[in-house]
C-alpha cells in the first residue's frame, strides 16, 4: 500500500529552551528531522515526503544529509503558524485525491516501521488510523492545585504521530476546521470533530515526541538500544 507523508518541521521549539528549532538538535550525530526523515525515505512504499518549513530555515533542510534517493521524494512547502495550518499546507500540495496520507511530527524519530505496518493495514478497513499507547500514570483533573477528578486510566490513551487518512478524509476535516477557526492539537481530532470515525491500533513507548530537555537524554538512549 503507497502512501504520501507530510512531516510537520516549520515549528520553533519554544518547550526545548534551545532558542531555535528543536528538528536541527543532534542526537548522537544526526539532528533530529534527519532520523525522522530516513524512517520514511527508506520506506519503499512512501512516495513522496512533505515538509511545512519556515522559509528562513530553508538552507539548513535543504543541505541535510541524505542519499539522494531520499531527498528526491522531499517536497518542500511553506509552515504555517501553527501546527495545523502548516499540515493543510502540505495537503494543499497533494494533487492526487485518491492519495493516503500519513502525517508524523518532525520531532518523533523513533517511530518503527512495525508501528507504519500496523496503521497501514488497518488502513484497508477504516478512513482514519491514528497509534497510541496505554496511560502508565494515573491521571488526574487538576484546577488550582486541587484534584477536581481522577479519571478512569483504563479508558486513557497516549496518542503519538504517524496518523493515517484518506486524502478527503483529511482535507474536508482541515477545510471546516479552517473555517470555522477550530484549532486541535493533532489531525485526527480535526477528524473526530468533523464527524468521521477514528480507528486506534499500538504505537510504542520509544516513539517520543522530542519536546523538553529531559527528553534528549531520552532519546539518546533510545538511539542507542536501535543502533544494537
Ligand atoms: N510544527 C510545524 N509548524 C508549527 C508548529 C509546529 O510544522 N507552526 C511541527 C514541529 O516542527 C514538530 C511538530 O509540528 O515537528 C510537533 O510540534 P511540537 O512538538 O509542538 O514542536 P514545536 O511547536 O516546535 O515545539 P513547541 O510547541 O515547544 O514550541
Ligand atoms: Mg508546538
Amino acid at each position: 500500500m503507497q502512501y504520501k507523508v507530510i512531516i510537520p518541521a516549520a515549528g520553533s521549539g519554544s518547550r526545548m529552551g534551545a532558542g531555535f528549532n528543536k528538528l536541527f538538535i543532534k542526537i548522537m550525530n544526526s539532528p533530529i528531522i534527519e532520523l525522522t526523515l530516513k524512517v520514511f525515505g527508506e520506506d519503499e512504499r512512501c512516495t513522496e515526503i512533505i515538509l511545512p518549513i519556515k522559509e528562513s530555515e530553508n538552507q539548513f533542510f535543504e543541505t541535510l544529509n541524505l542519499p539522494n534517493f531520499i531527498k528526491q521524494k522531499i517536497t518542500f512547502v511553506k509552515g504555517g503558524s501553527e501546527r495545523q495550518e502548516s499540515v493543510y499546507n502540505g495537503l494543499d500540495s497533494i494533487k492526487d485525491s485518491e492519495s493516503l496520507v500519513l502525517v508524523h511530527d518532525g520531532a518523533r524519530p523513533f517511530v518503527t516501521n512495525s508501528v507504519i505496518n500496523r496503521i497501514l493495514s488497518e488502513m484497508e478497513e477504516h478512513e482514519a488510523v491514528i497509534c497510541a499507547v496505554p496511560m502508565k500514570d494515573t491521571i488526574k483533573k487538576v484546577v488550582n492545585q486541587e484534584v477536581v477528578e481522577t479519571i478512569d486510566r483504563s479508558t486513557l490513551w497516549g496518542v503519538q504521530t504517524p496518523q493515517a487518512f484518506t486524502y478527503k478524509c483529511l482535507l474536508e476535516a482541515h477545510q471546516k476546521a479552517t473555517q470555522a477557526g477550530y484549532l486541535g492539537t493533532d489531525d485526527a481530532s480535526l477528524v473526530e470533530w468533523n464527524g468521521s470515525k477514528v480507528f486506534v491500533v499500538n504505537g510504542d513507548y520509544n516513539n517520543i515526541k522530542v519536546t523538553t530537555k529531559e527528553d534528549l537524554f531520552f532519546a539518546e538512549t533510545i538511539y542507542e538500544q536501535y543502533r544494537g
